[in-house]
Protein backbone atom coordinates (compact mmCIF):
# COMPACT_ATOMS: atom_id res chain seq x y z
CA UNK A 1 0.00 0.00 0.00
CA UNK A 2 1.73 3.34 -1.06
CA UNK A 3 -1.28 5.41 0.47
CA UNK A 4 0.50 7.82 3.05
CA UNK A 5 -2.50 10.24 3.39
CA UNK A 6 -4.56 10.00 6.85
CA UNK A 7 -7.41 12.67 5.01
CA UNK A 8 -9.50 12.24 1.76
CA UNK A 9 -10.30 15.95 1.48
CA UNK A 10 -10.01 16.85 -2.27
CA UNK A 11 -8.46 16.01 -5.39
CA UNK A 12 -6.44 18.84 -6.86
CA UNK A 13 -4.23 17.81 -3.88
CA UNK A 14 -4.67 13.83 -5.21
CA UNK A 15 -1.83 12.32 -7.77
CA UNK A 16 -2.98 10.17 -10.08
CA UNK A 17 -1.35 7.11 -8.45
CA UNK A 18 -3.17 8.51 -5.51
CA UNK A 19 -6.16 8.00 -6.96
CA UNK A 20 -6.06 4.79 -9.07
CA UNK A 21 -5.04 3.22 -5.66
CA UNK A 22 -8.00 4.02 -4.26
CA UNK A 23 -9.98 3.21 -7.31
CA UNK A 24 -8.32 -0.03 -7.71
CA UNK A 25 -9.55 -1.05 -3.72
CA UNK A 26 -12.82 0.05 -4.78
CA UNK A 27 -12.98 -2.48 -7.66
CA UNK A 28 -11.36 -5.17 -5.80
CA UNK A 29 -14.25 -5.00 -2.99
CA UNK A 30 -16.76 -4.84 -6.05
CA UNK A 31 -15.73 -8.09 -7.20
CA UNK A 32 -15.11 -9.93 -3.56
CA UNK A 33 -16.76 -9.42 -0.15
CA UNK A 34 -14.43 -7.84 2.25
CA UNK A 35 -13.63 -9.47 5.41
CA UNK A 36 -13.83 -7.08 8.88
CA UNK A 37 -11.06 -5.05 8.25
CA UNK A 38 -11.76 -2.03 10.41
CA UNK A 39 -13.35 -4.15 13.00
CA UNK A 40 -13.39 -2.05 16.47
CA UNK A 41 -12.87 1.44 14.17
CA UNK A 42 -15.04 4.10 15.01
CA UNK A 43 -16.48 6.40 12.13
CA UNK A 44 -18.60 9.36 13.34
CA UNK A 45 -20.94 10.76 10.44
CA UNK A 46 -21.06 14.62 10.87
CA UNK A 47 -23.59 16.23 8.16
CA UNK A 48 -24.41 19.71 8.80
CA UNK A 49 -26.02 19.76 5.01
CA UNK A 50 -28.65 16.91 3.54
CA UNK A 51 -27.82 13.87 1.99
CA UNK A 52 -29.10 10.60 0.85
CA UNK A 53 -26.45 8.72 -1.13
CA UNK A 54 -23.11 10.21 1.08
CA UNK A 55 -24.21 9.76 4.15
CA UNK A 56 -25.77 6.74 3.81
CA UNK A 57 -23.23 4.91 1.90
CA UNK A 58 -20.60 6.38 3.65
CA UNK A 59 -22.63 4.47 6.41
CA UNK A 60 -22.62 0.99 4.83
CA UNK A 61 -19.22 1.22 3.62
CA UNK A 62 -17.96 0.88 7.10
CA UNK A 63 -20.34 -1.73 8.47
CA UNK A 64 -18.72 -3.52 5.31
CA UNK A 65 -15.59 -3.52 6.73
CA UNK A 66 -16.70 -4.17 10.42
CA UNK A 67 -16.48 -0.74 11.84
CA UNK A 68 -18.86 1.16 14.31
CA UNK A 69 -21.03 4.02 12.86
CA UNK A 70 -22.13 7.04 15.15
CA UNK A 71 -24.73 9.43 13.11
CA UNK A 72 -23.91 12.83 14.78
CA UNK A 73 -26.88 15.14 14.75
CA UNK A 74 -25.86 18.91 14.47
CA UNK A 75 -29.66 19.78 15.13
CA UNK A 76 -29.75 18.07 18.26
CA UNK A 77 -26.59 18.79 19.90
CA UNK A 78 -24.33 21.27 22.01
CA UNK A 79 -23.54 23.31 18.67
CA UNK A 80 -27.30 24.66 19.23
CA UNK A 81 -25.82 25.90 22.40
CA UNK A 82 -23.07 27.59 21.04
CA UNK A 83 -20.54 24.89 20.81
CA UNK A 84 -17.81 24.96 18.08
CA UNK A 85 -17.32 22.62 15.44
CA UNK A 86 -13.95 22.37 16.61
CA UNK A 87 -14.56 21.86 19.59
CA UNK A 88 -17.95 19.47 18.87
CA UNK A 89 -15.24 17.43 16.75
CA UNK A 90 -12.87 17.30 19.59
CA UNK A 91 -14.88 16.25 22.13
CA UNK A 92 -16.36 13.20 19.72
CA UNK A 93 -12.75 12.30 18.80
CA UNK A 94 -11.99 11.92 22.81
CA UNK A 95 -14.77 9.18 22.97
CA UNK A 96 -12.42 6.99 20.73
CA UNK A 97 -13.86 8.14 17.06
CA UNK A 98 -10.68 7.23 14.76
CA UNK A 99 -12.34 8.43 11.06
CA UNK A 100 -15.02 11.83 10.80
CA UNK A 101 -16.82 11.97 7.57
CA UNK A 102 -17.71 15.53 7.19
CA UNK A 103 -20.46 17.53 5.09
CA UNK A 104 -20.43 21.30 5.65
CA UNK A 105 -22.04 24.43 3.92
CA UNK A 106 -18.43 25.85 4.69
CA UNK A 107 -15.70 25.64 2.10
CA UNK A 108 -12.46 24.17 3.56
CA UNK A 109 -14.23 23.20 6.70
CA UNK A 110 -13.08 19.37 6.71
CA UNK A 111 -9.12 20.72 5.82
CA UNK A 112 -9.48 22.64 9.18
CA UNK A 113 -10.54 19.61 10.92
CA UNK A 114 -7.82 17.20 9.54
CA UNK A 115 -5.20 20.25 10.69
CA UNK A 116 -6.21 19.90 14.63
CA UNK A 117 -7.70 16.80 14.97
CA UNK A 118 -3.86 14.86 13.84
CA UNK A 119 -4.97 11.53 15.01
CA UNK A 120 -8.26 11.12 13.28
CA UNK A 121 -8.76 10.46 10.02
CA UNK A 122 -11.11 12.84 8.08
CA UNK A 123 -13.19 12.49 5.00
CA UNK A 124 -14.72 14.88 3.37
CA UNK A 125 -18.40 14.54 2.44
CA UNK A 126 -18.80 17.75 0.61
CA UNK A 127 -17.50 21.81 1.28
CA UNK A 128 -19.68 24.21 0.28
CA UNK A 129 -18.80 24.61 -3.68
CA UNK A 130 -15.32 23.47 -3.27
CA UNK A 131 -15.15 19.36 -3.34
CA UNK A 132 -16.66 16.13 -2.99
CA UNK A 133 -13.94 13.70 -3.69
CA UNK A 134 -15.86 10.55 -3.17
CA UNK A 135 -18.71 11.72 -5.49
CA UNK A 136 -15.55 12.21 -8.22
CA UNK A 137 -14.14 8.70 -7.26
CA UNK A 138 -17.47 6.76 -7.77
CA UNK A 139 -18.09 8.73 -11.22
CA UNK A 140 -14.46 7.88 -12.23
CA UNK A 141 -15.17 4.44 -11.48
CA UNK A 142 -18.25 4.51 -13.30
CA UNK A 143 -16.87 5.64 -16.13
CA UNK A 144 -13.92 3.33 -16.22
CA UNK A 145 -16.43 0.56 -15.97
CA UNK A 146 -18.45 2.07 -19.06
CA UNK A 147 -15.50 2.52 -21.24
CA UNK A 148 -12.44 1.07 -20.17
CA UNK A 149 -10.08 3.66 -18.93
CA UNK A 150 -10.65 7.67 -18.84
CA UNK A 151 -7.81 8.45 -20.87
CA UNK A 152 -8.76 10.18 -24.30
CA UNK A 153 -12.70 10.08 -23.09
CA UNK A 154 -14.11 13.20 -23.57
CA UNK A 155 -16.65 14.07 -20.79
CA UNK A 156 -19.33 16.98 -20.50
CA UNK A 157 -20.28 18.59 -17.14
CA UNK A 158 -23.80 20.41 -17.49
CA UNK A 159 -25.56 23.20 -15.67
CA UNK A 160 -24.63 24.67 -12.55
CA UNK A 161 -20.80 24.42 -12.71
CA UNK A 162 -20.23 28.08 -10.16
CA UNK A 163 -21.74 26.17 -7.47
CA UNK A 164 -20.92 22.52 -7.99
CA UNK A 165 -18.44 20.64 -5.68
CA UNK A 166 -18.68 18.03 -7.50
CA UNK A 167 -17.80 19.54 -10.72
CA UNK A 168 -14.53 20.47 -9.10
CA UNK A 169 -14.03 16.95 -7.91
CA UNK A 170 -14.34 15.29 -11.29
CA UNK A 171 -12.52 18.01 -12.95
CA UNK A 172 -9.45 17.33 -11.01
CA UNK A 173 -10.40 13.85 -10.99
CA UNK A 174 -10.94 13.33 -14.83
CA UNK A 175 -8.60 15.74 -16.08
CA UNK A 176 -5.48 14.18 -14.10
CA UNK A 177 -6.41 10.45 -15.35
CA UNK A 178 -6.55 11.51 -18.72
CA UNK A 179 -10.07 12.93 -19.95
CA UNK A 180 -10.65 15.79 -21.71
CA UNK A 181 -13.23 17.54 -19.58
CA UNK A 182 -15.47 20.29 -20.99
CA UNK A 183 -18.01 22.22 -18.55
CA UNK A 184 -21.42 23.54 -20.31
CA UNK A 185 -23.96 25.80 -18.72
CA UNK A 186 -25.28 29.39 -18.65
CA UNK A 187 -22.60 32.28 -18.54
CA UNK A 188 -24.51 33.04 -15.17
CA UNK A 189 -23.67 29.37 -13.47
CA UNK A 190 -20.01 29.46 -14.52
CA UNK A 191 -17.63 29.92 -12.33
CA UNK A 192 -15.83 33.80 -12.80
CA UNK A 193 -12.64 32.52 -13.68
CA UNK A 194 -12.04 28.88 -15.08
CA UNK A 195 -8.21 29.81 -15.04
CA UNK A 196 -6.38 27.18 -13.75
CA UNK A 197 -8.70 24.64 -14.25
CA UNK A 198 -8.41 21.94 -16.76
CA UNK A 199 -11.61 22.62 -18.84
CA UNK A 200 -12.56 24.06 -21.90
CA UNK A 201 -16.46 26.01 -21.22
CA UNK A 202 -19.06 25.31 -24.14
CA UNK A 203 -22.46 27.11 -23.96
CA UNK A 204 -24.69 25.46 -26.53
CA UNK A 205 -25.33 22.15 -24.90
CA UNK A 206 -26.45 21.00 -28.43
CA UNK A 207 -23.08 22.27 -30.05
CA UNK A 208 -21.14 19.51 -27.41
CA UNK A 209 -23.53 16.46 -27.32
CA UNK A 210 -21.50 15.08 -30.72
CA UNK A 211 -18.37 15.51 -28.96
CA UNK A 212 -18.97 13.59 -25.77
CA UNK A 213 -18.57 9.88 -24.77
CA UNK A 214 -20.10 10.45 -21.61
CA UNK A 215 -22.16 13.32 -20.07
CA UNK A 216 -22.90 14.46 -16.34
CA UNK A 217 -25.92 16.46 -15.66
CA UNK A 218 -25.84 18.72 -12.72
CA UNK A 219 -29.34 19.81 -10.46
CA UNK A 220 -29.12 23.72 -10.17
CA UNK A 221 -27.98 24.50 -6.58
CA UNK A 222 -30.32 26.76 -5.65
CA UNK A 223 -29.51 26.42 -1.77
CA UNK A 224 -26.21 27.90 -2.62
CA UNK A 225 -27.38 30.87 -5.49
CA UNK A 226 -28.10 34.49 -3.94
CA UNK A 227 -29.83 35.49 -6.46
CA UNK A 228 -31.94 34.03 -9.65
CA UNK A 229 -29.59 33.30 -11.84
CA UNK A 230 -31.65 31.98 -14.74
CA UNK A 231 -35.30 33.51 -16.30
CA UNK A 232 -37.23 30.67 -15.03
CA UNK A 233 -36.76 26.52 -14.73
CA UNK A 234 -38.62 25.59 -17.96
CA UNK A 235 -36.59 27.92 -20.15
CA UNK A 236 -32.88 26.76 -18.06
CA UNK A 237 -34.56 23.05 -19.36
CA UNK A 238 -35.44 24.10 -22.67
CA UNK A 239 -31.57 25.50 -22.79
CA UNK A 240 -29.30 22.86 -20.75
CA UNK A 241 -32.22 19.74 -20.16
CA UNK A 242 -31.38 16.66 -21.46
CA UNK A 243 -34.30 15.03 -23.06
CA UNK A 244 -34.77 12.14 -25.58
CA UNK A 245 -34.90 14.43 -28.39
CA UNK A 246 -31.59 16.69 -27.76
CA UNK A 247 -30.17 13.26 -27.57
CA UNK A 248 -30.65 12.04 -30.80
CA UNK A 249 -27.51 14.75 -31.18
CA UNK A 250 -25.10 12.41 -29.28
CA UNK A 251 -23.78 9.56 -30.17
CA UNK A 252 -26.12 5.73 -29.19
CA UNK A 253 -23.65 4.76 -26.62
CA UNK A 254 -22.98 8.17 -24.43
CA UNK A 255 -23.51 7.37 -20.45
CA UNK A 256 -25.92 9.49 -18.82
CA UNK A 257 -24.69 10.32 -15.39
CA UNK A 258 -25.75 12.19 -12.54
CA UNK A 259 -24.99 12.44 -9.18
CA UNK A 260 -28.12 12.91 -7.80
CA UNK A 261 -30.71 14.34 -6.22
CA UNK A 262 -31.99 14.83 -9.86
CA UNK A 263 -34.79 17.37 -10.43
CA UNK A 264 -36.50 15.40 -13.15
CA UNK A 265 -38.19 17.69 -16.19
CA UNK A 266 -35.43 20.46 -15.08
CA UNK A 267 -31.95 19.34 -16.13
CA UNK A 268 -32.88 15.33 -17.26
CA UNK A 269 -36.19 13.95 -18.03
CA UNK A 270 -37.27 10.73 -16.39
CA UNK A 271 -37.07 8.97 -19.72
CA UNK A 272 -33.51 9.64 -20.14
CA UNK A 273 -32.97 9.56 -16.08
CA UNK A 274 -34.29 5.87 -16.49
CA UNK A 275 -33.67 5.11 -20.41
CA UNK A 276 -33.28 1.49 -21.23
CA UNK A 277 -29.36 1.26 -19.53
CA UNK A 278 -29.45 3.64 -16.07
CA UNK A 279 -26.05 4.17 -15.00
CA UNK A 280 -27.17 6.96 -12.18
CA UNK A 281 -28.14 3.86 -9.82
CA UNK A 282 -24.85 2.31 -11.38
CA UNK A 283 -23.12 5.15 -9.68
CA UNK A 284 -24.60 5.20 -6.32
CA UNK A 285 -23.44 1.55 -5.93
CA UNK A 286 -19.76 1.88 -6.77
CA UNK A 287 -20.15 4.86 -4.00
CA UNK A 288 -20.37 1.73 -1.42
CA UNK A 289 -16.90 0.47 -2.92
CA UNK A 290 -15.42 3.56 -3.23
CA UNK A 291 -16.20 4.88 0.09
CA UNK A 292 -15.15 1.71 1.76
CA UNK A 293 -11.68 1.92 -0.11
CA UNK A 294 -11.45 5.63 1.05
CA UNK A 295 -11.76 4.54 5.30
CA UNK A 296 -9.37 1.42 4.42
CA UNK A 297 -6.71 3.97 3.42
CA UNK A 298 -7.06 6.49 5.22
CA UNK A 299 -7.42 4.72 8.42
CA UNK A 300 -4.52 2.69 7.55
CA UNK A 301 -5.90 -0.69 8.74
CA UNK A 302 -2.93 -3.48 8.37
CA UNK A 303 -3.41 -5.57 4.88
N1 LIG B 1 -24.58 13.08 -4.71
C1 LIG B 1 -24.76 13.42 -3.43
O1 LIG B 1 -23.86 13.97 -2.77
O2 LIG B 1 -25.97 13.09 -2.92
P1 LIG B 1 -26.45 13.40 -1.43
O3 LIG B 1 -26.53 14.90 -1.28
O4 LIG B 1 -27.78 12.72 -1.27
O5 LIG B 1 -25.41 12.85 -0.49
Amino acid sequence: MSWKRKDLLGLEELSREEMEEILSLARSYKEKAPGDELRGLRVANLFFEASTRTANSFKIAAWNLGAEVLDFSPETSSLKKGESLLDTARNIAAMGVRAMVVRHPSAGAPWMLARELPKVSVLNGGDGAHEHPTQAFLDMMTLIEARGSLDGVSVGIVGDIAHSRVARSDIWGMAKCGAKVYVCGPRTMMPPSLEGLPVEPVYDLDDLLPRLDAVIMLRIQLERQGRPLIPSLSEYAKAYGLNSERLKRAGDDIVIMHPGPTNRGVEITPEVADGPDPVILRQVENGVYVRMAALRLCTGAPS
